[in-house]
């Protein structure tokens, strides 16, 4: 049985991947290493909890002793760190928590992985770490660095962290790079469930500036697929680029949102934009393609029905979000039993 130590598991993509894993490698363990933030949450994999090759860790990337005690304790045969401070906004009213856990928490992690002599370690990245495109043109693994806010400036500090590990101490590392993903369980802060959960009540949704901005969505499993691919059978030292093939601007994807959900177009507030924001990603697969043999699959219309159609049917969730009832969840469901 083969082990992954998967940080960050308990948020949007982390929680997506675990699942993923469970599904579709019976010989899989994974131990999930999680701080809790505000953006995890334990409910997100209640209903793998009791599974017997499920463990989870609660505790910080940060914590060095903490971090050196799950590999002198398990035999891990790979790490996958999602671990992060996610929210640009979030970065851009407070860059601390960014500096410390995805770059500080990184370095940690990496030198833990090392002197367990772990096999594989993959770092989960961003296009942002790419910084922004003009109206043409893709950003490739080889396009240079060039981020523009404190959260992509900190990410990429982890890349660039994990690069010299490779290069100096032939470190097994592997970096991965996606645009946005949107799914099942991602914390209504990011555009997609913030416009449906507030759709759903018939609350305005904020666009900042004039909604021109580009993004390239990517349904969450397919960017699981890809990391999942990259992890087996990328080449070490190598960076990899996940992608959904799917512009839209800003404005475009609320009036589908609006459209799907059947609301009225006066429900749009333009809001004051982003300070410093990056005006369109576009990211070229190819080389995941040709490498990995991935591509994503999932249609963006067919997702999106399938995203909205769960959080329609998941309205429990983000009400306990919204209240911040799903923080005394884990108290609830864990701390008796491990004392947490
Ligand atoms: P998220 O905010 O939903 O989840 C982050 C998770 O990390 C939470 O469970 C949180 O509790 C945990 N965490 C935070 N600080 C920690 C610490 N110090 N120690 C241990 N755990 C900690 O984020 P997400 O959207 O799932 O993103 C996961 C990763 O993927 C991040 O590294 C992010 O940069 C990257 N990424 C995200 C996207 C996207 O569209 N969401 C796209 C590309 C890359
Ligand atoms: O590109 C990958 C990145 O995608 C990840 O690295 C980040 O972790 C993830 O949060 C996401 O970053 P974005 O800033 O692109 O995502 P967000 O959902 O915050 O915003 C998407 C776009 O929508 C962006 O152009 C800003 C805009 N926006 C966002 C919010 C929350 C609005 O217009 N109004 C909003 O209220």
């Amino acid at each position: 049985m083969q082990t992954i130590l998967v940080t960050g598991g308990c948020g949007f993509i982390g929680s997506n991947f675990i699942r993923l894993q469970l599904e579709t490698q019976p010989d899989q363990k994974i131990i999930n290493l999680d701080k809790l933030t505000y953006a995890g949450n334990p409910e997100n994999l209640a209903d793998i909890d009791s599974d017997a090759r499920y463990a989870f860790k609660h505790g910080d990337i940060c914590d060095r002793e903490f971090v050196e005690s799950i590999f002198s304790e398990n035999s891990v045969d790979a790490v996958v760190n999602f671990a992060a401070e996610s929210h640009v906004d979030r970065s851009i009213l407070d860059s601390g928590p960014f500096i410390q856990t995805n770059i500080v928490g990184t370095q940690i992690l990496l030198d833990a992985a090392r002197s367990a002599d772990v096999p594989r370690y993959l770092q989960v990245s961003t296009d942002e770490v790419y910084g922004s495109l003009g109206a043409e043109g893709f950003f490739t693994e080889d396009t240079p660095l060039a981020p523009n806010s404190p959260y992509s400036a900190s990410k990429t500090a982890a890349d660039l962290l994990v690069r010299a590990y490779c290069h100096t101490f032939e470190f097994p590392g592997i970096i991965t790079r996606c645009s946005n993903n949107y799914g099942p369980y991602q914390f209504p802060e990011k555009l997609i469930p913030l416009f449906v959960s507030n759709l759903m009540s018939d609350q305005q949704v904020p666009v900042y500036g004039k909604g021109e901005n580009v993004r390239d969505w990517i349904h969450v499993l397919d960017h699981c697929r890809g990391i999942d691919a990259a992890l087996r059978n990328g080449r070490l030292g190598e960076v990899y680029n996940f992608g959904g093939n799917c512009e839209l601007q800003n404005i475009q994807l609320t009036k589908l949102l609006l459209e799907v959900l059947d609301k009225p177009e006066s429900l749009i507030r333009y809001v004051s934009d982003r300070p410093g924001h990056d005006l369109r990603y576009a990211i070229d697969c190819s080389k995941s393609e040709r490498e990995l043999g991935w591509r994503p699959q999932v249609e963006f219309r067919d997702g999106l029905q399938q995203t909205i159609d769960w959080y329609l049917s998941n309205a429990v969730w983000i009400e306990r979000i919204k209240s911040g009832a799903y923080l005394k969840f884990y108290e609830e469901q864990y701390g008796a039993r491990m004392g947490a």
